[in-house]
């Protein structure tokens, strides 16, 4: 498919149909994801075709309060998790919120658990006094790659990280080993339509001339 039409149009897909998708078209999805960037080309990626559905299902129940934690903060207004401004931890226990994907785990076509060795990312701002974030810039693309990938083959997917925040749970559960983080969980299917309307915000609300108090960067229009 056309490179401007992936980038465009690659929506968060988090139902399927039951179509099952062979192991080939995930290998397949992978040989192309492989070509992700990351820090010094040292592809510090490793991945968990998660078919086990007793597997799926212990990821499912320890993704899920995440998930009711996720909401319950989000309706603070505040960014959940957010290690600048965010909402404040809950003081009251999150209530079950329905989450298909997680919640019919056994049925979802392709589930992947992505691994990111530590050992392997020059982590570039561990020495700042915010947060590090340029870490995930050797992983992310890398997941992402293979939602693009997955477009391309016509199925859809997406990229979650509740397993991330449970990883105490999940990486025993899947075998994670020493010295590597679980970055995300990446699922994948048939879809029954592609969206093709995403909301993003326009260029001129975050790209500026020079600094980043400069003027808005002009199409030219
Ligand atoms: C780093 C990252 C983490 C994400 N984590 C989750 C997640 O835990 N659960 C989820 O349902 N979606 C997750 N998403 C998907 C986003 O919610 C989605 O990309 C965004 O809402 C835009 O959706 P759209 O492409 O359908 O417009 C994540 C996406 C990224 C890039």
């Amino acid at each position: 498919m056309e490179t401007r039409i992936a980038l465009r149009q690659t929506a968060s897909v988090r139902s399927f149909t039951g179509e099952a998708v062979p192991d080939a078209v995930v290998h397949s999805i992978l040989d192309d994801a492989r070509f992700a960037p990351s820090g010094g080309n040292r592809q510090p990626w490793r991945v968990a075709v998660v078919k086990d559905s007793t597997i799926r299902r212990q990821l499912a129940a320890a993704m899920k309060p995440v998930w009711n934690e996720y909401i319950a903060l989000a309706q603070t207004g505040r960014t959940p998790f957010a290690l600048v401004d965010g909402a404040p931890p809950l003081t009251t226990e999150p209530t079950d919120i329905p989450f298909p994907l997680l919640d019919d785990i056994a049925s979802v076509p392709v589930v992947l658990a992505i691994a990111a060795d530590l050992s392997r990312i020059a982590t570039m701002d561990a020495e700042l006094s915010r947060p590090p974030i340029s870490g995930g810039g050797s992983i992310y693309p890398f997941c992402w790659s293979i939602l693009l990938a997955a477009r391309d083959r016509d199925l859809g997917g997406v990229m979650t990280t509740f397993a991330t925040r449970a990883e105490p749970v999940t990486g025993p559960l899947l075998g994670l080993p020493p010295g590597h983080a679980l970055v995300a969980t990446v699922f994948l299917g048939n879809v029954d339509k592609h969206m093709t309307k995403l909301r993003r915000n326009p260029v001129d609300s975050f790209a500026t001339i020079d600094r980043f108090d400069g003027q808005p960067l002009s199409s030219g229009a």
